[in-house]
């Protein structure tokens, strides 16, 4: 019985060890993703040109200026994915996804069928898994964050610009 005990806790300390395992390394994977996915949205994709590099809608001068503030978003995080991938039709968010209208995966039509009304495509297109990423890193990071705080700012450029002065302190 004692050793029977034994080897039934050793399997629970070992179950346990698993599900710790599993359950940190998800965690772990996740704010990878949000990483990755924030240097996606200012570099490789170029998502501040239009929406900002804190996704408040003041992008660059050159910007048409229609971005949506994405702090304000309540779209969910699959949405944002999609918007992402697809483009909005009839706007200037672009389609990140290469194929989002050869195959109707968006929104089951073809930019033939949406004649003028197909979303641009980007300078740089992305690869799936690079569109999760930043959907992850929007919807963690941007989504609810409410305003623009100076020390979200220095965080987001690695400490560095006198330019975060013009945000108020948070709190
Ligand atoms: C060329 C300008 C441009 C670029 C680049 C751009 N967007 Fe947009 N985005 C827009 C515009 C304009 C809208 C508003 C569309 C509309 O009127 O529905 C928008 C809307 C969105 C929305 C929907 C917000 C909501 O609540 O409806 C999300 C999410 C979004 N963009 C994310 C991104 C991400 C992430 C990137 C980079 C991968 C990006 N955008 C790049 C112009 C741009």
């Amino acid at each position: 019985m004692v050793a029977n005990g034994r080897i039934a806790n050793h399997f629970l300390g070992m179950i346990c060890g698993i599900f710790f395992a599993a359950a940190f390394s998800g965690a772990v994977f996740a704010q990878d993703s949000v990483r990755r996915g924030q240097q996606l949205w200012s570099q490789k994709a170029g998502c501040p040109f239009c929406h900002g590099w804190a996704g408040d809608g003041h992008g660059d001068e050159h910007a048409d200026g229609a971005a949506a503030n994405i702090r304000e978003t309540i779209l969910t995080r699959d949405q944002i994915q999609e918007v992402i991938k697809c483009g909005r039709p009839g706007s200037s968010m672009p389609r990140f996804d290469k194929f989002a209208y050869t195959d109707r995966r968006c929104f089951g039509m073809t930019a033939e069928e949406l004649g003028k009304d197909v979303p641009s495509e980007p300078p740089a297109p992305l690869q799936i898994f690079e569109v999760d990423a930043i959907a992850d890193y929007v919807a963690a990071k941007l989504k609810d964050a409410g305003p623009v705080t100076k020390e979200e700012c220095l965080e987001f450029f690695g400490g560095v610009g006198a330019a975060c002065d013009k945000y108020p302190p948070k709190g």
